[in-house]
């Protein structure tokens, strides 16, 4: 059975079982650096009273290693998915006072009501390719809206890579990583297909990440960048002058 994901319905993200296996799974080699990079960022940038807002958070692995570097941390978790939800709650009970839970689609980002705003930290991890280009851009807007003047959005994702021009260099890079993370053949290469055949995964390009975070006035760097996987931080833009 096909489980597709639409604008209104968490798809796969939505059944039970397929949530099981996904969430039983170790977190893949390069997002786990990536994710330990970000737990770092996060420390190394916290003050008191801080929070962060997790958009797409689903089943609290990102929290549940943050937690792990920083006990004190504070988080509104939100996930369109009951399901993630429910996993997230469960696994992240021992800090169950310090996650507020909330299922909203980042579709509909106006009815997301957070009176926790603004936010020194917003993590974007592996949700952003699952949105289409204009809701892409209206979650980087809402991100600069609801992020404190000297905020972070933090994220993590797939990018789509240039197969056309460059396979040949790209497919060395996938070899040499299956070699060194003990990979099977099929577990990092999703980013092959189309990245528009499967409809929940439409990652842009790296540098039209960049873009679309300048145009909505925040100003990115890429702390990390390793075959198709990229973080991204960002800051609200300084005025010059
Ligand atoms: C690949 S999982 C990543 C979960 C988590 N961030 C992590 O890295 O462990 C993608 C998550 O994004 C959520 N998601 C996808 N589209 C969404 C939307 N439109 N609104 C809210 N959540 C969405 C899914 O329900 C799922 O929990």
């Amino acid at each position: 059975m096909t489980i597709r994901n639409s604008p209104s319905t968490p798809g796969r993200w939505g059944d039970h079982e397929f949530v099981e296996v996904w969430d039983s799974q170790p977190t893949m080699p390069l997002k786990a650096e990536q994710l330990d990079i970000l737990a770092d960022v996060i420390k190394d940038n916290w003050r008191r009273g801080a929070r962060i807002l997790d958009l797409g958070c689903g089943t609290g692995k990102v929290e549940e290693r943050i937690f792990g570097r920083l006990p004190v941390a504070k988080f509104v978790c939100a996930d369109r998915s009951e399901v993630m939800l429910r996993f997230a709650r469960k696994r992240l009970a021992a800090h169950a006072q310090q996650c507020r839970f909330v299922c909203a689609d980042l579709n509909h980002l106006d009815r997301l009501d957070l009176p926790e705003r603004p936010f020194r930290f917003i993590l974007l991890v592996d949700v952003v390719h699952e949105l289409t280009d204009p809701a892409k851009r209206g979650l980087l807007r809402f991100c600069r809206q609801n992020l404190a003047p000297d905020g972070l959005v933090l994220l993590v994702d797939r990018i789509a890579l240039d197969l056309k021009h460059l396979r040949g260099a790209h497919v060395a890079v996938l070899h040499r990583l299956q070699y060194l993370t003990g990979t099977k053949t099929g577990q990092l290469s999703d980013c092959f297909a189309d990245p528009r055949y499967h409809d929940h995964e439409l990652p842009y390009g790296l540098e039209s990440y960049l873009r679309a975070f300048r145009a909505c006035g925040l100003a990115p760097a890429v702390l990390h960048l390793h075959f198709h996987k990229a973080l991204i931080a960002a800051r609200p833009q300084r005025r010059s002058g």
